[in-house]
């Protein structure tokens, strides 16, 4: 495996830059390649200007949302009467999405030091990294990591010499997908059942042990010192309007080169899935899941969002060469979230497709709320009765009206992350849900299992 094939030629890449080399991950690697000199930096400049940085770089949360970075840093209280801390999201479980692993493996560094400056900048001194309790060898390399980080003084009394405290904890999850949300993750680090609480207040007022609390993704944690060693004209330029920084995109499903890529974000899709090959066997493209499981469907449709004006309907782009940033695929009705994308090819069944993913999140859904977790129960029960032939249009109409009951009613967003797809899925493939209800029976027998991207993943070693 060489690192070419994971980003565009002569790309300048910088998050996976450490990943190819043996012992990329240690801090002898991470030093020589001017690691922790960014957190040396900032542990001289005032914490606001700190924040003002970020902000300027237009860096977006990683994690699913797309939140500006340095705007959530600016909403913690300066003056707080509990500790403030800093939480790595590091659970990582969305269908799709396998590129955090990678990084706390390869290059565990990048994401200590963006917790380190995030820490100087909402002066706190306490960071918890909450990682998802399935992982083997992430784990062991974080823990390795975070040891030689306190030996070489980045942590503890003194972090880099500047007597600034810091601490850094890891705290493993226990395999429950909700607690990737951050309320819930927070209620799990303190001990309790991971049920995502009612907002507000946000964390960034009442966060950890009822303290002010940033919580971010790793890969946003790992984009961060960037910012600070390489500037903030290259960060800019590496990114799209108003989406700072390099991204890393994992892609599976029927793509010859599944895998985690590091591209500029606002890259078009069409390119980014022949980067990773193209469609697998010669087959065509039926249709893109670009942001994670949750994520509305893109078909290879003409569409008008990505048209310029005046342009003739003939000669519209496809939908599925939109830009893949948070920006572009929310104006084409999709979402960038987690950047898992999943491309599916002209043999796929989106019926089973669909169903498959209503099982998932039937099973994740905590509970709390009704319309999740109903709402994710039954459409899960109705999707396999369409898919095995027995479905009526009765189903169909139920499945509609049950996500449109769904949307927007709950705690958190998990009913919206089926019921978000149920709606695309049903809009742009209409036809599909009526060809099984039609024949009695799924009109695509020859589907095929692609390997995930991660199938690649050397964890559990
Ligand atoms: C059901 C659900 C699962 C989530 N899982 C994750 C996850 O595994 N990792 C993650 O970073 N964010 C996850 N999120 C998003 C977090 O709630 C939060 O927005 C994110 O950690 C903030 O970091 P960011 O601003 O750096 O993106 C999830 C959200 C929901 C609703
Ligand atoms: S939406 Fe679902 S997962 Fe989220 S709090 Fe409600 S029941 Fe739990």
């Amino acid at each position: 495996m060489s690192a070419h094939l994971y980003a565009p030629e002569g790309f300048d890449v910088a998050l996976s830059k450490r990943w190819f080399e043996p012992e990329g991950y240690t801090y002898e690697a991470y030093r020589k390649d001017d690691g922790y000199d960014a957190l040396e930096k900032v542990l001289k400049m005032d914490p606001d200007e700190v924040i003002e940085q970020v902000k300027a770089s237009n860096l977006r949360g990683r994690g699913g949302a797309g939140f500006p970075t340095g705007l959530k840093w600016g909403f913690v209280p300066k003056e707080s009467d509990t500790p403030k801390y800093v939480v790595v999201n590091a659970d990582e479980s969305e269908p799709g999405t396998y590129k955090d692993r990678y990084t706390l493996a390869r290059d565990p560094h990048s994401m200590l030091e963006g917790a380190a400056i995030c820490a100087h900048a909402i002066q706190s001194h306490d960071i918890y990294i909450y990682i998802r309790g399935e992982f083997g060898l992430s784990y062991r390399r974080l823990m390795a990591a975070v040891k030689e980080a306190y030996d070489k003084g980045v942590f503890g009394d003194s972090s880099m010499g500047s007597g600034y405290k810091l601490d850094c904890y890891v705290h493993r999850g226990a395999g429950a997908y909700i607690c990737g949300e951050e309320t819930a993750l927070l209620e799990s680090l303190e001990g309790k059942i991971g049920r995502p609480r009612l907002k507000p207040p946000f964390p960034a007022v009442v966060g950890a042990f009822g303290g002010p609390t940033v919580v971010n993704n790793v890969e946003t944690m790992a984009c961060v010192p960037l910012i600070f060693t390489r500037g903030l004209d290259w960060f800019l330029g590496q990114g799209s309007d108003k989406n700072g920084g390099p991204k890393l995109i994992c892609v599976s499903g029927h793509v010859e080169r599944p895998g985690v890529y590091e591209v500029p974000n606002g890259m078009p899709c069409d390119e980014f899935i022949a980067l990773a090959g193209g469609i697998w066997k010669g087959r065509s493209l039926k249709a893109v899941i670009p942001g994670g499981s949750s994520t509305p469907i893109l078909k290879p449709q003409p569409c008008q969002v990505l048209a310029k004006e005046g342009q003739p309907e003939s000669e519209w782009p496809l939908e599925t060469q939109v830009p893949l940033d948070f920006d572009n695929l929310k104006a084409v009705g999709s979402m960038f979230g987690s950047a898992g994308m999943m491309v599916l090819d002209d043999k796929t069944c989106i019926v089973r497709t669909l169903s498959t993913l209503a099982d998932f999140y039937a099973h994740e859904s905590c509970g709390q709320c009704s319309p999740c977790r109903e709402g994710t129960g039954w459409s899960a029960k109705m999707l396999r009765r369409i898919e095995d032939g027995s479905g009526t249009e009765e189903d169909v109409r139920t499945l509609k009206s049950a996500s449109d009951y769904m949307l927007g009613m709950t705690i958190c967003v998990l009913a919206d992350a089926l019921a978000m797809p149920v709606q695309s899925y049903l809009e742009k493939f209409a036809d599909e849900f009526a060809a099984h209800l039609e024949s009695g029976k799924c009109p695509y027998p020859e589907y095929d299992l692609a390997p995930t991207g991660d199938a690649f993943w050397e964890d559990g070693q």
